[in-house]
């Protein structure tokens, strides 16, 4: 249990779990970006589907609990490990260069990070925790997105998000051993294809039902 505990307050604990947590949401984003798909097939489509999700009772709740404790844990070990770097370095660099190896997507995460939490508090306020049952949810979304604010919010948080998993989903390969010069380029490449499809995927629905 003392090997537990010191593992997950060393810096490889945290970096472990900001992966494990990290592929969770990849795996979560998956599932919701396939399930929001239905949008596009009308009322009738999305109705039967969240019905479906729903019939599930227990499951979605105990899947629901799980998504919120990878959260909080990514969410804190995130900011401790972002506090820790700046207390590394306390004198900003005058001239910031783009060293070796570093993106668009690395240098930006933990901001990113934080968008996205605005962005997930929005969300539920929106859509999970606003009145609505299954058939009148399908309603909900498509008056909420009609909003020119909103579709503008939703598209740009999705370009956050896909800047986010850009660098995530090739840090939390790396974390958990895949390490290796002949698979890096393909998880680097993997990474980016993942990070279009969650960024177009996620992204085209607001524009498609403000149009
Ligand atoms: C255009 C993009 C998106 C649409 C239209 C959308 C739609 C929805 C809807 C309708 C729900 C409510 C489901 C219910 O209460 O039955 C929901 C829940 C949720 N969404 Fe999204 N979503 C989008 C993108 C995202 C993204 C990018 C994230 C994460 C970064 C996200 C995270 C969540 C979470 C955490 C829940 C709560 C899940 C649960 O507790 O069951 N969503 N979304």
């Amino acid at each position: 249990m003392n090997w537990f505990i010191s593992t997950l307050g060393s810096s490889i604990g945290k970096k472990l779990m900001m992966a494990v947590t990290g592929l969770g949401f990849v795996g979560f984003l998956t599932v919701h970006l396939i399930g929001n798909l239905t949008l596009y097939g009308g009322q009738g489509l999305f109705t039967s589907y969240v019905g479906h999700l729903h019939a599930l009772g227990p499951l979605i709740t105990v899947a629901e609990l799980g998504l919120l404790s990878f959260a909080v844990i990514h969410i804190v070990i995130g900011t401790l490990l972002f506090y820790q770097n700046l207390m590394a370095r306390p004198v900003r660099y005058k001239v910031k260069k783009n060293a070796g190896g570093r993106t668009i997507g690395s240098a930006t995460q933990p901001y990113t990070g934080f968008i996205i939490l605005a962005f997930v508090i929005l969300h539920l306020l929106d859509f999970h925790f606003a009145e609505h049952t299954n058939e009148t949810l399908f309603r909900l979304v498509f008056t909420t997105l009609a909003s020119p604010l909103y579709m503008i919010i939703y598209v740009v948080a999705m370009i956050v998000v896909a800047v986010h998993v850009s660098h995530g989903f090739w840090s939390l390969f790396q974390t958990l051993g895949a390490n290796h010069p002949k698979y890096m380029p393909i998880i680097q490449n993997l990474g980016i294809a993942v990070s279009i499809v969650f960024g177009v995927g996620f992204g085209f629905i607001p524009i498609f039902i403000f149009l």
